[in-house]
């Protein structure tokens, strides 16, 4: 599946401000959003539309809507939140699974601490949010358990891929494209993306 990076000016710019390690809290929180809106409309680009009728005050016409059902959002926690306010804000009656992972920091290995998603994830498109893509293993361990769980209709969008990360889940998940903001260099020892941003969930939630 496809891999798109995301290279409009907004995003990047935004992207550039996030990366400064002097950015606040606060700015680095209300950049994720901006992004995340953004990503949206770029990850919804392709859906297909279906005609419906409707009466304008004038006349009655055929119109054009998102065919079958609202979206799932699935964030993954903590960091995949931060994408989520802006995203809802372009997909406002969208669905939304809570899937909780944290990297054990010696393994590097997923592990699960909350999942919680709406029970028709079959029919629905899933967007997996995850602002870093870095060995694969959290996007990886979320998608296996929202295919688990029914899903089969998914797209991932990130903020920062690692090459490593990318080749990785590619492999894993070839079925399920990805939207990102930038392909960094490389992972270094301890798993960080470089250049990166250092750690999005610790740089928002502290
Ligand atoms: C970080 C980051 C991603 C994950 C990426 O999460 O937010 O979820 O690691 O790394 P990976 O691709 O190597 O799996 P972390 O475990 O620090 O949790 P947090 O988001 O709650 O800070």
């Amino acid at each position: 599946a496809p891999v798109t990076v995301v290279d409009h000016p907004l995003v990047q710019h935004k992207l550039t401000l996030m990366r400064d390690k002097a950015r606040s809290t606060k700015g680095f929180r209300q950049l994720l959003n901006e992004i995340g809106t953004l990503l949206a409309y770029e990850v919804t680009r392709d859906l297909p539309l279906e005609p419906v009728e409707i009466e304008t005050p004038m006349v009655t016409m055929q119109g054009a809507q998102i065919a079958g059902k609202k979206l799932v959002l699935a964030p993954i926690l903590r960091a995949g939140v931060g994408f989520l306010d802006g995203m809802l804000s372009l997909l406002p009656s969208a669905r939304v699974a809570h899937v909780g992972l944290y990297r054990d920091p010696d393994s590097l290995e997923a592990v699960e601490y909350y999942f919680k998603a709406p029970s028709d994830l079959a029919d629905r498109t899933v967007l997996v949010l995850d602002p870093m893509l870095a060995t694969a293993n959290s996007a990886v361990a979320a998608v296996d358990r929202l295919k688990e769980r029914g899903a089969r209709d998914l797209r991932f969008v990130c903020l920062l891929a690692a090459p490593e990360g990318l080749a990785k889940f590619q492999g894993a998940h070839p079925d399920v494209p990805v939207w990102t903001a930038a392909i960094d260099s490389h992972l270094n020892e301890h798993g960080y993306i470089l250049p990166g941003l250092g750690d999005a969930g610790d740089r928002m939630y502290g």
